[in-house]
């Protein structure tokens, strides 16, 4: 197995503040980074921004600022925001900075000198958004497709990148290296574009200067995404030789570059194009993630719907919002975050499963062994299912992290948690104690405590602070010895003996009353929206009509699409019943069905049956807006039973 392990992050532009959708990436590769160190492995971390070309030029002149100014404030916001997030990276690059533009120029002049660079002319439809030309056949409106505002047909002597000539090498490389872009999905989508035709590329540009000068004719600047990309190596010192120097010869190949979806054809086909010219390894992986909408909205400034993280870690702590992110989505799909979900998984998981287990098992020892940790005795068949239980939950966990599939492994990790609950109900500590079975009451209590100190080592990559808390209300100093993944998958690792400490809940509920304050708080664009059309005023009704209709808290146990068909998903809902009750929803453009799992949604139960293409429907999900990508559901954010009667 390989020993170091090298994951970064996209650079960040900084024309704009933090969202969480910067976060997201962040956050995993934190979580990547947090693993790998706990598995042993030599790890670095890089993230930082990017902070060159026309996009942050003219960002910085409409605030009267020069680019650099600009640039020096928003670093500070995405330092600020890291450091809340306790987000651990081994360097933080800046475009800026003289040791990566010296890298940039040293990769320019290796291809020039590959024969791979020539001077042309370079014509085209240009979006500053995107630091990229569109040619007429992309955009017959004139207007860029991902900002849609109109492109400007510009003209100028560029140097050109023989990007053609990568072509079937590029193939050849994905198709000997399956995993090099991934998900799936997405590597079909980089060699269909790979099989069109690579045109050679444009990568320096006259019409501006804030960027990186070619070597030998510094009336050009090098284009910014070459630049930007090459912050991968310029982090690790490359100094232009073969072997690189010290960091690049322990580090490169990236073990793999985090990206979002938006920016995948960057990292996996120009990206290793300029690589393969200059000689250099290839990264192993370029992973891309999908994007996440809010309320079923694209995030926008124009609809004020971004969100915050400031405003996010304050109202619910940064591990809460590490946990949401990486739970609620599963790592390559796109989601949907909304603060009913993010309220929902913090009562549900963080304060009933994982906060209560921890306050109940602590308090038990307290009262019944002196508060320390016990020797067991002979394990029952109790134990045994538990200590299983805690050993797959070591070994999924880590197979679904290898794997990037970060809402599985919390899955894992959380099925010990249920499993301990459930065994410390079965158990009945209270009853051993009241029939003085004593030795066994003490095996109990240490199979309880030990499966907390695995689940703290477990859960440290995703949410470290709490993972330190949980280890410290156990007497455990959590340093990296003590979260060796080594260590962990040995049962047995907490010494009998060991004093605990019970501190603060690590999860309080979130009441009703907070979860509407935060709603309201969290809601300014909602309330100023006008409705799409004004009800018709309809006549009044007795209360006796309202009580014909069966109204139910449903809670979504699964969501699928419906083949062919855009909008409507099927859903599987809980309402109390033997069986969940199948419901066809016409809400599949604004949500993804995972998005929806786990959701307490309002069910109007006894509207007869309806088939939707083909598929019964025993339900109808209460919604409003306007349709289409512009509908929101109706849901409850506090914590109620499935099959609740709404009245
Ligand atoms: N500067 C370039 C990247 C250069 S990397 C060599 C850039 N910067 S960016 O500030 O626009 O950040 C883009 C990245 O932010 C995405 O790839 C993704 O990681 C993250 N996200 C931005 N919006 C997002 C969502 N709505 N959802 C999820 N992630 C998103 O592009």
């Amino acid at each position: 197995m390989n020993q170091t392990f090298y994951v970064t992050t996209p650079i960040y532009y900084v024309n704009d503040v933090p969202h969480i959708g910067h976060a997201y990436t962040t956050i995993a590769a934190d979580v990547m980074a947090r693993y790998h160190r706990s598995a042993g492995r030599e790890v670095r971390f890089l993230t930082g921004t990017d902070e060159h070309g026309l996009k942050i030029d003219k960002a910085a002149r409409a605030q009267g600022m020069r680019p650099i100014q600009l640039a020096d404030q928003v670093v500070e916001r995405f330092r600020a925001l890291w450091k809340r997030l306790d987000i651990r990276f081994d360097d933080f690059i800046r475009t800026t900075e003289e040791r990566h533009q010296r890298v940039v120029q040293r990769l320019f002049s290796r291809v020039r000198e590959r024969g791979d660079i020539y001077l042309g002319e370079y014509e085209g439809l240009y979006c500053t958004g995107c630091e990229e030309y569109f040619t007429e056949t992309q955009v017959p409106d004139g207007r860029c497709p991902l900002h849609q505002r109109p492109l400007e047909r510009m003209k100028e002597k560029s140097y050109f990148f023989r990007m053609s000539r990568y072509q079937e090498a590029l193939l050849r490389h994905i198709e000997e290296h399956p995993d090099f872009v991934q998900p799936e999905i997405r590597r079909n989508e980089i060699t269909s574009f790979i099989r069109e035709g690579l045109r050679d590329l444009s990568v320096s540009r006259t019409s501006f200067s804030w960027g990186v000068p070619v070597p030998d004719d510094p009336a050009h600047v090098i284009y910014v995404w070459i630049d930007a990309l090459a912050n991968y190596i310029s982090a690790l010192g490359w100094d232009g030789s073969d072997s690189g120097g010290e960091l690049f010869s322990r580090f490169w190949p990236a073990d793999v570059h985090l990206i979002g979806k938006d920016i995948l054809r960057f990292h996996a086909v120009y990206w290793p194009t300029f690589l393969l010219s200059a000689g250099l390894p290839l990264p192993r992986r370029v992973y891309a993630h999908g994007f996440w909408t809010i309320n079923g909205e694209k995030m926008s400034k124009s609809l004020r719907n971004v969100v915050e993280p400031h405003a996010l870690i304050d109202a619910y702590g940064a591990d809460a919002v590490r946990f949401f992110l990486l739970r609620e989505v599963p790592f390559g799909l796109d989601g949907d975050f909304s603060h009913p979900a993010l309220i929902g998984r913090v009562n549900a998981e963080l304060a009933n499963d994982l906060g209560n287990l921890l306050r109940r098992v602590v308090t038990v020892a307290e009262k019944y062994t002196r508060g320390e940790v016990p020797t067991p005795g002979a394990r029952e068949g109790l134990e045994q299912h538990l200590v299983e239980v805690g050993l797959r939950a070591v070994k999924e966990s880590a197979e679904h992290l290898e794997n990037f599939q970060f809402h599985r492994a919390l899955l894992s990790i959380w099925e010990l948690v249920r499993e301990a609950n459930r065994f410390m109900d079965e158990a009945g500590p209270w009853t051993l104690h009241k029939e003085g079975r004593l030795e066994r009451l003490n095996t109990v209590v240490y199979d309880a405590l030990e499966s907390l100190r695995v689940i703290g080592v477990l859960l440290h990559p995703f949410m470290p602070s709490t993972a330190e808390a949980m280890l410290s209300q156990l007497g455990l100093r959590p340093e990296q010895a003590e979260l060796s993944r080594e260590r962990v998958a040995r049962w047995g690792g907490l010494a009998a003996g060991t004093l605990l400490q019970k501190g603060a809940p690590l999860f309080p509920r979130i009441e009703p009353e907070r979860a509407q304050s935060l709603l309201g708080q969290f809601a300014p664009a909602a309330q100023e929206a006008k409705p799409s059309q004004p009800p018709p005023e309809k006549p009044q009704i007795a209360i006796e009509d309202f009580q014909k209709i069966d109204l139910r808290v449903g809670l979504v146990r699964s969501a699928e699409r419906i083949k062919k068909s855009d909008k409507l998903l099927r859903l599987m809902v809980d309402v109390g019943e033997a069986e969940p009750r199948q419901v066809v929803a016409g809400i599949g453009k604004a949500y993804t069905p995972e998005s929806l799992v786990g959701r307490r949604i309002l069910l109007l139960c006894n509207l007869k049956p309806a088939k939707l293409m083909g598929v019964e429907s025993r339900g109808m999900l209460l919604a409003a807006g306007p349709g289409g990508e512009r509908v929101v559901i109706a849901e409850f954010a506090g914590d109620l039973a499935a099959g609740e009667s709404v009245h």
